[in-house]
């Protein structure tokens, strides 16, 4: 899978967005070493801090599904945005978690650009451990 059929993916993931509150629909697709696709939307909440965002949606039903840290290939992100749209910093951290700093994560705007960042970029000194 390249990353234009990812980020497809991740396009067309956000139609099932649960997004009452922002109107901002967001998809994303997790492409896991053995080739699956997991998808991910944000899912809103009217306690607003009870949102979860498409990124962890997606990485947490990886988890859920029996793929932990070292099984994480890429990520693609997708939103209807004029700019590239970043994951979120909670997003950031939690891909930190799993996945590796040379980790690809495609973000694309509404021209369907798509630009390739590795998350050490998104996330540099990431904290990833407490014995330090
Ligand atoms: N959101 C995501 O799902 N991912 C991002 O990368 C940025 C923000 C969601 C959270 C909320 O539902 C809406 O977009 C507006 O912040």
């Amino acid at each position: 899978m390249n990353k234009e059929q990812l980020m497809e993916s991740a396009r067309s993931v956000k139609k099932s967005a649960y997004m009452p509150y922002s109107k901002f629909p967001v998809g994303a697709a997790l492409l896991l070493k053995d080739g699956t696709v997991i998808n991910g939307v944000n899912v809103e909440n009217v306690s607003f801090g009870a949102t979860n965002c498409a990124e962890r949606t997606a990485i947490f039903t990886a988890v859920t599904n029996g793929y932990t840290k070292g099984d994480f290939q890429a990520i693609a992100i997708a939103g209807d945005t004029e700019n590239y749209l970043p994951p979120c910093s909670i997003c950031r951290q939690v891909m930190a978690e799993f996945c590796s700093p040379d980790m690809p994560v495609y973000l694309t705007n509404n021209k369907r650009d798509i630009l390739e960042l590795k998350l050490k970029e998104l996330l540099p000194y990431a904290f990833t451990e407490l014995d330090m």
